[in-house]
């Protein structure tokens, strides 16, 4: 994983347009301040996306389409703490539907806390935490014969390339069986008064957690970054629907990274990419589709349309 970082900090900062990838936000600190991101007002997503899990669980369970009878696989992608979840395992289980709870996620930590909760919460669900990368643990899932629905929740999606977001549902499909589904939130495309403040909060922890990134370069690799020097930019036209987030430098400066044996220039005003956050449609959402086995089932929406849960399903 080091060794990554360092290939991916040296290849990203060597680049006439300098790009660190989002998924080194993700350390101790930055699971801490994302944590913090998604209870600030403007951050509208999460509370969205947990008002379809509210109020909209009963329709969320039937558009699945499974007989009761029938047992089936409830898999999710980067489980995390399982607030919205929730809702959809007291619907389902009030409703008496024959099925294991799955959670999938890279830390172990996580799923612990997620499966003492449930075993407080919910002492009849049948859970079986797994902890390893989306795609190894899917490939051994599939050879296990039971209906899968796959919940991909939050707009994760929306943090990859359109092509990278093909790739990545095209992959999902390969372990999955024809009729197996997908619940994919995805953040809707919308005024900028709207997204602009979710990714750049009064309270500074958007800030914080994009620069997080130069603090984890300077700990674990050795580098020298001044983050007084740097600022957190934000960046979004309702056109393009994609929200993006820069470094900025903002004076002239040379940054040592010791481990990599290297110095990085950077002029003032020169900026560094390290996010996208992707906002969707639905001829969006069906464009990404195309190279994949998936389709549009149904679609299930807050009251003010800002977020939507896509259910797609394999061919
Ligand atoms: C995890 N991901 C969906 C978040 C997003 O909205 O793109 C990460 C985030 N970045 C800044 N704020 C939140």
């Amino acid at each position: 994983m080091l060794d990554q970082f360092k290939k991916d900090v040296l290849e990203g900062l060597s680049k006439e347009n300098k790009s660190l990838s989002s998924k080194y936000f993700y350390d101790k600190k930055g699971d801490e301040l994302f944590q913090q991101i998604m209870a600030m007002p403007e951050y509208y997503l999460t509370r969205a996306e947990m008002e379809i899990f509210t109020t909209k669980a009963m329709e969320i369970v039937e558009s699945f389409g499974i007989d009761k009878l029938t047992k089936f696989e409830l898999i999710e992608l980067g489980a995390g703490d399982g607030t919205k979840t929730i809702r959809l395992l007291e619907e389902l289980l009030k409703e008496k539907y024959d099925f294991e709870y799955i959670p999938i996620d890279i830390s172990q930590n996580a799923l612990d806390g997620l499966v003492q909760m449930l075993s407080e919460k919910l002492p009849t669900l049948s859970v079986t935490a797994m902890q390893g990368t989306y795609f190894n643990i899917l490939s051994k899932l599939k050879e296990r014969n039971e209906p899968k629905i796959i919940l991909f929740l939050g707009s994760n999606l929306g943090n990859l390339l359109d092509e990278e977001a093909s790739k990545f549902l095209y992959e999902l499909g390969a372990s999955m069986h024809t009729g197996d589904k997908i619940l994919l939130g995805l953040d809707s495309i919308k005024q900028k008064e709207i997204v602009l403040p979710a990714y750049n909060d009064a309270a500074g922890i958007t800030r914080e957690f994009n620069l997080n990134l130069l603090d984890r370069i300077n700990r674990e690799l050795d580098g020298n970054f001044n983050r007084e020097q740097f600022e957190h930019l934000p960046y979004y036209e309702e056109k393009e629907g994609i929200a993006k987030s820069y470094i900025e430098s903002l004076v002239e400066q040379s940054v040592e990274i010791k481990s990599l044996n290297k110095i990085f220039h950077f002029e003032k005003g020169e900026k560094i990419h390290t996010e996208i956050s992707r906002k969707y449609s639905e001829e969006i959402l069906a464009k990404i589709l195309i190279p994949t086995d998936f389709e549009i089932l149904q679609i299930h929406t807050d009251s003010k349309q800002l977020f939507s849960d896509y259910l797609i399903e394999k061919k």
